[in-house]
């Protein structure tokens, strides 16, 4: 038994380190750099103007000049990059937009190469979603288990990401986001690039992804087209072991960087997959949780300064050495460390 100490002061005092703002910034464990932070990005074929996203107030679908002019903005706030998506005009059943050359996502990939791919990583979305018609993240073939019903075909998708690995790659993409949830999907790319001389083009793979409703927005952001869910290939919320051991075979299949996603509801699988990966973990922060921090803001619910950088500072602290996130930018601008003020005069 421990003795109650006899006077009634606490002997600890952790509030110690709280008093000022300064000692709290001193001791503070974790923070924010512009560096660390990704913007993704919609870009959308035959737009003149900007698109606003109703349910992403702030997000735009871009032309290509709105495009060309925030990618500038964001070099000059010092983000670490962009992920960008691409919203087609036409789809088909096999996304065949997304291997075409001259596809809107691989001629926004040139263009943001060449407008600010000195200042920022380029990094694309590998996934066939915004390009199939029918919105699933791979082709789809009659299951012979399911009596003839659609299921999204594992293998012949490999074949297809593959080729669409390729044509990132050649448009000078600079990282590519492999967000499909295919088996064998890393590998896959991984071995055609470095068939096409790209040994050197990195893959992110989008490793513990789970099956979430926070992807609804998105849904509005690249129009999807997709009737029912992701539950035959993305993670099942439920589930942190399946993701750790997705995370595992995708370092194991050579992938560079792995990522959890979405973040904030997942930051147990993201603080262990920090604990267990030998390649950095980025998290994204995804457009439901962009929308609930706007639309409780809007209502005057939350401060929203405070909620955007509590937010991904807590998807930094769980262990995400980078977070895509919508507030990027703006976070970035809003990290600019004021001049402190000594209150006294230099002699
Ligand atoms: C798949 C992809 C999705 C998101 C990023 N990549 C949609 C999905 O898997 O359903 C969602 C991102 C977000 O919600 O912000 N191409």
């Amino acid at each position: 038994m421990t003795e109650l100490p006899d006077s009634l002061h606490p002997l600890v005092r952790p509030r110690r380190l709280r008093t000022t703002p300064g000692l709290r910034r001193v001791v503070a464990e974790t923070r924010l750099h512009p560096a660390d932070l990704v913007l993704p990005m919609f870009v959308r074929e035959g737009a003149t103007e900007p698109v606003e996203i109703a349910s992403m107030p702030g997000v735009v679908q871009h032309s290509l000049d709105s495009f060309k002019a925030a990618l500038v903005e964001a070099a000059e706030a010092g983000i670490g990059g962009v992920m960008l998506f691409g919203v087609p005009e036409k789809k088909d059943a096999v996304g065949s937009g997304a291997v075409d050359p001259k596809g809107i996502l691989n001629v926004a990939t040139r263009t943001a190469v060449a407008t600010a791919g000195d200042a920022l990583v380029i990094q694309t979305d590998l996934c066939l979603d915004e390009f199939t018609d029918h919105g699933h993240c791979g082709v789809l073939r009659p299951s012979k288990s399911l009596k003839g019903a659609p299921e999204v075909d594992n293998d012949a998708t490999l074949e297809v990401y593959r080729q669409m690995g390729l044509a990132q790659a050649e448009a000078g993409s600079h990282l590519l986001g492999l967000s499909g949830m295919m088996d064998g999907q890393v590998a896959a790319v991984r071995n055609a690039l470095d068939g096409g001389g790209y040994e050197n083009t990195p893959i992110l793979a989008y490793s513990a992804k789970y099956a979430s409703a926070f992807y609804g927005p998105f849904r509005e952001a690249v129009q999807s087209s997709l009737v029912g869910d992701r539950r035959t290939y993305q993670l099942d919320p439920a589930n942190a072991r399946e993701g750790l051991r997705e995370v595992e075979i995708d370092i194991a299949e050579g992938a560079d960087i792995v990522m959890v996603k979405p973040a904030g509801g997942y930051l147990d699988v993201l603080a262990e997959t920090a604990s267990i990966s030998s390649v950095p973990v980025w998290a994204y922060q995804v457009s439901g949780e962009y929308s609930m921090i706007e639309a409780a803001a809007a209502n005057g619910w939350i401060d929203r300064e405070r909620a955007i950088h509590e937010s991904v500072l807590s998807i930094r602290r769980a262990g995400a050495d980078v977070v895509l996130t919508y507030f990027a930018v703006e976070l970035a601008h809003s990290l600019r460390v004021p001049a402190r003020r000594t209150g006294r005069r230099a002699k």
